[in-house]
């Protein structure tokens, strides 16, 4: 596995790939891998001929520079186990690297991008934006991979795309859990002991409002995830939405759409964690 930290090196050690028309897979990460970020990755190394994986923690994309300074930073762990899942190449840039000069642009990401994270995290998907398009203009990949933890994102990242007419196949991948239920995430490493013993409860509260679709009201099914939340002292709800999986906008009623999916942000002491429940699938 080849260690690469420039975009002319990358691009030097992707040029005989492209030129036998090898195809290229790509997993964009900021690090601090865990089991989440590793099926990304095995599933990249047996539909691509080349994996290649980023490691970069993108400064735009954080709107609370206290979470910048405070996310995991483990190099040398992930590049020991990108090798051992299979990758073939990891492109580590320096910020000057990816940033040589201020990324000014503002991307219209649609109603997609408006809504719970949009709202709540103001200039996050912006920042997204910039940097995942940076990074398919430089990989140029056939394909890349997103894991559904991050469920808005890839709908951003679909219509980022779109925007820009890029010809890459968009791979949304399925939460991977701890044996407890909680969603695998790199913030996971800030929790607490007593933290992470109360944050399985954020998904088994999720789990179980998958009882009352489709027989009982949306509202119900809010309400109970925000019930059983508001009776756990360590867990903050941020916002719990039943959302068109398409569309990202709020259903009134599950008969509206057949892909509704329950997002939430919680804060579990001082860490912010993201989930989601697809109701029918
Ligand atoms: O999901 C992430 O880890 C990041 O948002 C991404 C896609 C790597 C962009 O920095």
């Amino acid at each position: 596995m080849k260690i690469i930290h420039t975009v002319s090196d990358l691009n030097a050690a992707l040029a005989p790939a492209r030129d036998k028309g090898f195809s290229i897979g790509f997993v964009p990460t900021m690090g601090a891998l865990h089991k989440g970020h590793l099926s990304l990755v095995e599933r990249c190394v047996e539909n691509n001929d080349i994996c290649v994986a980023s490691i970069f923690v993108n400064p735009t994309q954080f709107n609370d520079k206290k979470d910048l300074a405070a996310y995991p930073r483990t190099p040398e762990k992930d590049c020991a186990l990108l090798a051992t899942a299979g990758c073939h190449i990891v492109f580590a840039p320096s910020e000057e690297e990816m940033y040589p000069v201020p990324d000014e642009r503002v991307f219209a990401l649609g109603d997609v991008a408006d809504v719970m994270e949009g709202r709540h995290r103001p200039g996050h998907f912006n920042g997204v934006a910039q940097i995942v398009s940076k990074l398919f203009a430089i990989v140029n990949p056939q394909r890349a991979y997103f894991g559904e933890k991050d469920f808005q994102q890839i709908a951003v990242i679909k219509a980022m795309a779109a925007q820009l007419n890029l010809n890459v196949e968009i791979i949304a991948c399925p939460i991977i859990r701890e044996d407890d239920g909680l969603a695998m995430s790199s913030r996971n490493t800030r929790l607490t002991p007593q933290e992470r013993l109360a944050a399985p409860r954020i998904a088994q509260a999720l789990r179980e409002s998958a009882h009352l679709y489709p027989s009982k009201p949306i509202r119900e099914a809010k309400d109970y995830v925000l019930e059983i939340l508001a009776g756990e002292p360590m867990i903050n709800v941020e916002y719990f939405e039943i959302v068109n999986g398409l569309t990202l906008q709020p259903l009134n009623e599950w008969a509206d759409n057949n892909f509704a999916v329950g997002c939430i942000a919680a804060w579990c002491g001082n860490v912010r964690l993201i989930d989601n429940i697809i109701y029918n699938k």
